[in-house]
C-alpha cells in the first residue's frame, strides 16, 4: 500500500507547469483506434489512467511507443476482441472504447466502466445515442455487448436529455465513421470536446460545432494518421492555482489557458485572491484577508465540478460562512469528513457543503477516496501544521502528473512511501 506523507506549513514559491489534460487524453487514446495509420500525441501526462489505456491498446493488438510526453500509437493491429475484465474496469473513461470499437467494427464487448465513486454515474445517454445509430445492447456478466446487424452505424439526430461530457464525446467518436450525418443537440461544451473533435478532424473526420451545444458529424469511410498536441489540463491548473492561493508566497502556474478557467478565476477574485493573468500563465501572489463565498458548479463554461474539491481547502482559509453546491454530482462530498478530521469546521447539510472560516488545519491520517478529494487532501496537508498521511493515493496518481516532483520543486516537504 502506497501513501503520501506531507510535513505541512512550509511556504511554497516558484513555478509549476501544467501537463496535458487527463480528460482529453483518456478520450483521444480510444479514438485513435479508428485510424488506419499511426497517430502521435504530444503533451501526454504521466498519469496511471494513461498507463492503463496503453495496456488496453496493447492487449487488443495495437502497438504503442512512449517517449516522455510523446505517445505514438499504431492501431493497425487492433483486433475485434472482447474486453470484459482487467484494466478496462479500472477507469471510467474505458466507456470510450464502446464508441471507438462500434465505429471500427460495428460491435464491442467491453466491461462496465470503473472510476471514482461520486454517487450514481449512469451511462444511459451513451447507450441511447448508440441505439439511435443502429446498435443493439445486451448485458453479460460484468460486460456489455453492443452490436449492429452487420451494417456500419448510421447517422442519427440525437438530443441529450442531460448535458454530458462523456456521452457527447462518445457519440462523436462513434459517428465519425458512421454512414451519413449525426447531429447532437444539447451537447456539452467542455474544451476537451473540442480537443477530441480537433484530433478526429485532423484524422480526416468532418465534425463541426464542437464547443457549442449543437455538433454535426458527417461520417467518413476512412480516418488516417496525424500528430496532435493535447490541450493543457484546466483542472490540474485550477488545483495548483488554488494551492498557490492557499499556501504560496508567489507561485507562477504555467501552460495555462486562461479562457478555460474564467469562471474559476472569477470565483477566486470574488474571494479576494490577487493574481495576474499572463500570456500562458497565472501568477498567484501571497494572500491575506480572503472572504468566504458560495461555490456552485455547473457544466462548462460554469465552474467545473472537478474543481469543487480542490478549492475547498482554500475556502477553509477564508473569513466567514460559505457553502458549496455541486449541481453535477451532489454526492461529491467524500473530502468533507477527511477535512473535518484535520480540524476544519465543515459539514454536509441538506445536499450542500457548509463551512465556517478561517480554519487552522492540523496534520492527520486521511484517506483519498477519489481523485479530486485526494487533491484537496494534498493541499490541506500542505497548509496544515504537522504531518499528514494520505492513503489510497492510487486515485491521485490516476490524474496528477508528477505531483510529488512538482510540489517538491516548489519547496514542499512531501514524499511517496511504498509501505
Ligand atoms: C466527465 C469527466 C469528469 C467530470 C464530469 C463532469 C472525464 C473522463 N470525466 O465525466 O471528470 O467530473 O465529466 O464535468 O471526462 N449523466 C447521466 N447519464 C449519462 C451520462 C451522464 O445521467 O449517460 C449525468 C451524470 O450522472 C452527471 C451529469 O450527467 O450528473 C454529467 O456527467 P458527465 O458529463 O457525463 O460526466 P462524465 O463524462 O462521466
Amino acid at each position: 500500500m502506497r501513501k503520501i506523507i506531507i510535513n505541512g506549513g512550509k511556504l511554497l514559491k516558484g513555478e509549476v507547469a501544467v501537463s496535458g489534460a487527463k480528460n482529453s487524453v483518456v478520450a483521444l487514446i480510444p479514438a485513435i483506434i479508428l485510424a488506419d495509420d499511426v497517430v502521435t500525441l504530444d503533451g501526454v501526462p504521466a498519469i496511471s489512467d494513461v498507463d492503463s489505456l496503453i495496456d488496453i491498446i496493447e492487449l487488443m493488438g495495437g502497438s504503442v511507443k512512449r517517449d516522455g510526453e510523446t505517445l505514438e500509437i499504431d492501431p493497425r493491429g487492433v483486433k475485434d476482441m472482447p474486453m470484459p475484465f482487467g484494466k478496462i474496469n479500472s477507469l471510467r473513461a474505458s466507456y470510450y472504447f464502446y464508441g471507438s470499437l462500434l465505429g471500427r467494427y460495428g460491435r464491442a464487448i467491453v466491461g462496465l466502466p470503473g472510476g471514482c465513486d461520486l454517487g450514481p454515474r449512469p451511462i444511459d445517454l451513451h447507450l441511447k445515442a448508440f441505439e439511435a445509430m443502429g446498435a443493439s445492447i445486451s448485458y453479460e456478466t460484468d460486460a456489455m455487448r453492443l452490436a449492429t446487424d452487420g451494417q456500419p452505424l448510421h447517422g442519427a439526430h440525437i438530443y441529450m436529455d442531460t448535458v454530458s461530457v462523456g456521452a457527447t464525446i462518445n457519440t462523436m467518436i462513434a459517428a465519425a465513421k458512421a454512414k451519413g450525418r449525426t447531429i447532437i443537440e444539447n451537447a456539452a461544451r467542455e474544451p476537451e470536446i473540442i480537443d477530441v473533435a480537433t484530433l478526429l478532424n485532423n484524422m480526416g473526420a468532418h465534425i463541426r460545432g464542437a464547443g457549442t451545444d449543437i455538433i454535426t458529424i458527417d461520417g467518413v469511410e476512412k480516418l488516417h494518421g496525424t500528430r496532435h498536441q493535447v490541450i493543457p489540463d484546466r483542472i490540474e491548473a485550477g488545483t495548483y492555482i488554488a494551492m498557490a492561493a492557499a499556501i504560496g508566497q508567489g507561485i507562477r502556474v504555467t501552460n495555462v489557458l486562461y479562457e478555460h478557467l474564467e469562471s474559476f478565476i472569477a470565483k477566486l477574485e470574488e474571494m479576494g485572491v490577487r493574481m495576474t493573468v499572463e500570456e500562458d500563465a497565472i501568477f498567484v501572489e501571497k494572500q491575506d484577508n480572503l472572504k468566504a463565498v458560495t461555490v456552485r458548479t455547473s457544466p462548462y463554461p460554469g465552474l467545473a465540478t472537478d474543481l469543487q474539491q480542490p478549492i475547498t481547502p482554500l475556502l477553509l482559509k477564508a473569513e466567514g460562512r460559505g457553502s458549496i453546491i455541486d449541481t453535477i454530482y451532489e454526492k461529491r462530498v467524500n473530502h468533507v469528513p477527511e477535512l473535518a478530521r484535520m480540524g476544519a469546521d465543515i459539514s454536509v447539510l441538506g445536499g450542500q457543503i457548509v463551512y465556517q472560516g478561517p480554519n487552522k488545519l492540523v496534520g492527520a491520517p486521511v484517506k483519498a477516496t477519489d481523485l479530486r478529494a485526494g487533491a484537496a487532501l494534498v493541499i490541506a496537508g500542505l497548509m496544515a501544521q504537522g504531518q499528514t498521511e494520505i492513503t489510497s493515493i492510487e486515485y491521485i496518481l490516476r490524474g496528477y502528473s508528477n505531483i510529488i516532483e512538482k510540489l517538491t520543486a516548489l519547496g514542499a516537504d512531501i514524499q511517496l512511501l511504498e509501505a
